[in-house]
């Protein structure tokens, strides 16, 4: 398929990228084996060396008629997005800067829950690479509801989700993921809550290690989620996860605020929380963030 690029954008795209072999040969490696189980693993990847945002490149895609599941990369982008219109700090390729495009055969209610999915992949493929470059280092990544990936109390990596539609189905969920990983120092005014893997190990990492885990752990879990059209299959491994599980948790985004114990997510992604008086109640992705009652988490 021919693809434009939008001539605004100073968009510089690698025709065969040394990333992309990596990831690929890396997933093929592990695709013999996969078969074996019944997987397979069927990813696309475009790589740029510097764009405005993955996730703007990965929407113009998707308006062209690119595939499901196509990834896009990049090593710098001059305007990385954030949640709630901040900007996302990502002009250099110390981090992993990512989107992934998805063309599901759902209904737009549906794709809030794609996020945690995501974000369940990500936390599980950063475990195993830090496992597998460093050894037993005994850290842990965690989810902060819903989709903040937390190690060592803070944030390595932040999810943007953005969706089109068409009439009521989903015509594309873009699931933008930028991941901290040999970033040797963290602006001062996010010191406190944000870190890379490298300051947290002070190991370094190959992003096509990263991004042939996450592809691994995505289809793993989505294909389950598919199967069900919910988070039924992955709930309990995503409540495993869940750092704000069992813990005090103030809703920010509510007119009356509300605060209580976060008992997991329920099979559409919900965060359950209970009240002091013994009130359960249900907190929908989306509209509101969650912090610790001490901290960020
Ligand atoms: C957050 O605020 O926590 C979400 C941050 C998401 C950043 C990623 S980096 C790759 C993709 N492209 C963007 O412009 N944003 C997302």
């Amino acid at each position: 398929m021919e693809v434009k690029l939008n001539d605004e954008v100073q968009s510089v795209i690698y025709a065969d990228s040394p990333l992309r072999q990596a990831v690929l040969q890396r997933l093929n490696r592990g695709q013999a084996m996969s078969h074996i189980s019944g997987g397979s693993v069927n990813f696309e990847i475009i790589h740029f060396r510097e764009t405005d945002s993955t996730n703007n490149r990965a929407k113009c895609y998707a308006a062209e008629g690119c595939k499901d599941r196509t990834l896009f990369v990049a090593d710098c982008q001059t305007r990385g997005k954030g949640r709630r219109g901040r900007s996302w700090l990502s002009d250099s390729d110390s981090g992993l800067w990512m989107s992934l495009l998805l063309r599901p055969d759902l209904k737009p209610d549906k794709a809030s829950m794609l996020t945690l999915v995501a974000a369940l992949a990500v936390a599980e493929a950063l475990g195993n690479i830090v496992s597998q470059t460093m050894g037993n280092t005994g850290l842990g990544f965690s989810i902060k509801w819903p989709n903040d990936i937390v190690t060592g109390q803070k944030k390595v990596c932040g999810i943007l989700t953005e969706m089109g539609t068409d009439a009521d189905s989903i015509d594309y969920v873009v699931i933008g993921i930028g991941i901290n990983v040999n970033t040797q120092q963290i602006p001062e005014s996010i010191r406190e809550t944000a870190t890379s893997l490298y300051l947290e190990t002070g190991g370094h990492y190959q992003r096509e290690d990263i991004i042939a885990e996450f592809i691994q752990s995505f289809e793993k879990y989505y294909n389950k989620f598919l199967e069900n059209g919910s988070l039924k299959g992955i709930m309990e491994d995503y409540n495993n996860k869940l750092i704000n599980r069992n813990r005090q948790v103030r809703v920010l985004g509510t007119s009356d605020e509300l605060v209580g114990e976060a008992l997991g997510i329920d099979e559409t992604g919900a965060l359950i929380v209970q009240t002091d008086d013994g009130k359960v109640k249900t907190v929908v992705a989306g509209e509101v963030s969650v912090r610790g009652i001490y901290g960020y988490v």
